[in-house]
């Protein structure tokens, strides 16, 4: 494969908080992994956090955070393009444009919107009703094919192609039609430990693992689990708050302690404070070695400018060679 047919790749995480293991099993993993094969760009989407936090208090060390974390997560900004979003301005501009193909009706049928309408009724702002056109400019602006994500923003890819197609229809072939990607297999959604919704940066957080948890934090959230006093006939169906602990061991443990403790399940022998400490052992091995590496790069900000600049000198390039052909796509071209 030339370099010239080589795929693009763009994915995007909010700065409104600790990074967690859903995002890193649901979006960042995949990131390291396609920015050997594909094109890719990889964003820090601030604008959008502004949509629900417009406080700013937080943002810049925030932004910092998102960079170091996925950074110590394999991120390597000398092969992908990793940028803020406020640094490439022909996001913006593609996003008015796409605006004008986005109707009332199905932004304020999105689920997010109607979900963060309940959580925050004080603040339905515009930019929140158009959530999901700003993170189809970001996608469409380099004209990527595929978005690595999580399960949750499945509907937002599925508007990202209606808004790609309405444009092509009217105006011409411009963009592919983007596909959310997680390798060969379904998108993930990580559930909370007290499996009463997905880990979130800013909700639930005694139930959802951060990369910045220390050691004990690690523990005492997995000992807090929800179990009960096992199975009493062989080879029963899981509750679906045991599914949730097996789940959780099946991104972080060895097969051979999994397969234990399913054998032990279905013959009705498992002890739960036994899983429990394995799978928090497992967790601590997996998270210790980044909250370290990201804690040095933070404390590096001459390092993180430098990956910013050269983030947006990449993202630009793209940004601007797209916006163009957009513009004499649509007729914006006078002389
Ligand atoms: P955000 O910041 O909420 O989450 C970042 C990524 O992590 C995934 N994720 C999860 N995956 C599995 N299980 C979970 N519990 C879990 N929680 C979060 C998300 O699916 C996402 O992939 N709108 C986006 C940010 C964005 C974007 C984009 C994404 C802005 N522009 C362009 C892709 C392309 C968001 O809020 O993600």
């Amino acid at each position: 494969m030339s370099i010239m047919d080589r795929k693009i790749v763009m994915s995007g995480i909010r700065p409104t908080g600790y990074l967690h293991l859903g995002n890193y099993f649901g979006a960042m993993r995949n990131y390291v992994k396609m920015q050997n094969e594909y094109e890719c760009y990889y964003m820090v989407a601030d604008l959008h956090s502004l949509t629900t936090h417009p406080d700013t208090k937080e943002l810049r060390a925030n932004v910092h955070r998102v960079l170091a974390e996925n950074i110590a997560c394999g991120l390597d900004p000398e092969k992908a393009a990793f940028f803020c979003q406020s640094h490439i301005p022909e996001i913006s501009e593609l996003y008015l444009y796409l605006n004008m193909l986005a109707y009332k009706g199905e932004l304020e049928k999105t689920t997010t919107f109607k979900d963060k309408v309940r959580q925050h009724p004080e603040n339905v702002n515009a930019g929140l009703l158009t959530y999901p056109v700003l993170m189809s400019a970001d996608i469409l602006i380099h004209r990527a094919s595929f978005v690595p994500v999580g399960k949750d923003q499945e509907q937002h890819l599925e508007m990202a192609r209606n808004f790609a197609q309405r444009f092509n229809f009217r105006y011409g072939n411009v963009f592919p039609e983007p596909q959310a990607f997680n390798f060969g297999e379904t998108l993930l959604k990580v559930p909370s430990l007290d499996g009463s919704g997905k880990m979130s940066k800013s909700e639930n957080q005694m139930a959802t693992l951060y990369l910045a948890d220390d050691d004990d934090m690690i523990r005492k959230k997995v000992m807090k689990t929800k179990t009960d006093n096992g199975p009493t006939e062989h080879n029963s169906i899981k509750p679906d708050y045991i599914e949730n602990i097996f789940l959780l061991m099946n991104l972080v443990s060895n097969a051979d302690v999994i397969n234990k403790f399913e054998i032990d399940f279905n013959q009705c022998s498992i002890r739960y404070g036994d899983m429990k400490k394995q799978l928090a052992e497992d967790m601590v091995r997996f998270i210790a070695p980044i909250r370290q590496k990201a804690t040095d790069i933070m404390n590096d900000e001459k390092y993180l400018q430098n990956v910013m600049e050269q983030g947006a000198e990449k993202g630009r390039k793209s940004a601007v060679a797209t916006l163009q052909l957009v513009k004499e796509s649509m007729g914006l071209k006078y002389y």
